[in-house]
């Protein structure tokens, strides 16, 4: 059984979703935030899941934060560090110790919209497509390269919460799926080159028109 830890800062409807639909093979071991009053603790708690807080405003630097938060997920083993909503930029060094089993997802289709207001900032660009990126993490922040991405619509009387809505929808189904072929060892990074590799067979498995892998090169 592979170990999953999932690492929030609040609502955690994302960890909600894996736990939900963990994929076959794969147990959620912990949830761990960076603030003891994240609302997603307690869904984990009821869930009888492991939790644990790491607060960074208990360490006097990002290395000595990022060390003790290594440690808490290491006493998991984890084959799966999974970032839903954790809202840290994590050092090179912790990044490195994960390489290749560290995923994030991120609410735009990356590489537009790197970084925080995604939402807004799609709006005010007027695009016409929209989503989220689940990628493995890299030490460039939303910088990793992208495992399976969603699209929706943009539509005309979208305000910031009416277009986050819809896009979280799509979050909810798609990091299951990513970690889910990540899990099945049907996607890996190659952390030589940076690049994501899927097995020849996966296109095949690719859910539906608005979610699929990247195209290959
Ligand atoms: C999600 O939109 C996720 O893409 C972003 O932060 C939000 C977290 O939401 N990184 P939740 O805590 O999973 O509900």
């Amino acid at each position: 059984m592979q170990s999953v830890v999932i690492l929030i800062s609040g609502r955690g409807s994302n960890m909600e979703a894996l736990v939900r639909a963990c994929p076959a093979g794969a147990q959620v071991r912990a949830v761990i935030s960076n603030r003891a009053d994240a609302a997603g603790l307690d869904f984990a708690r009821a869930q009888g899941i492991a939790t644990d807080v790491v607060a960074h405003r208990d360490f006097p630097s990002r290395e000595a934060f990022d060390a003790a938060l290594a440690q808490a997920i290491d006493r998991f083993a984890p084959d799966w560090v999974v970032l839903a909503g954790f809202m840290r930029v994590l050092t090179a060094g912790f990044v490195e110790h994960y390489a290749g089993r560290l995923l994030n997802i991120h609410p735009s289709l990356l590489p537009a919209f790197p970084g925080l207001d995604t939402h807004a900032r799609a709006l005010a660009a007027g695009v016409c497509l929209h989503g989220a990126t689940v990628h493995f993490v890299t030490p460039e922040l939303d910088g990793g390269p992208p495992i399976m991405q969603a699209a929706v619509p943009v539509l005309p009387d979208d305000d910031e919460d009416a277009l986050a809505a819809r896009v979280l929808a799509q979050e909810h189904r798609l990091y299951p799926q990513a970690l889910a072929a990540c899990v099945r060892g049907e996607v890996r990074l190659d952390v030589a080159t940076g690049r994501v590799q899927w097995q020849a067979d996966r296109l095949a498995a690719a859910d539906a028109a608005l979610l699929a892998p990247p195209l290959r090169a």
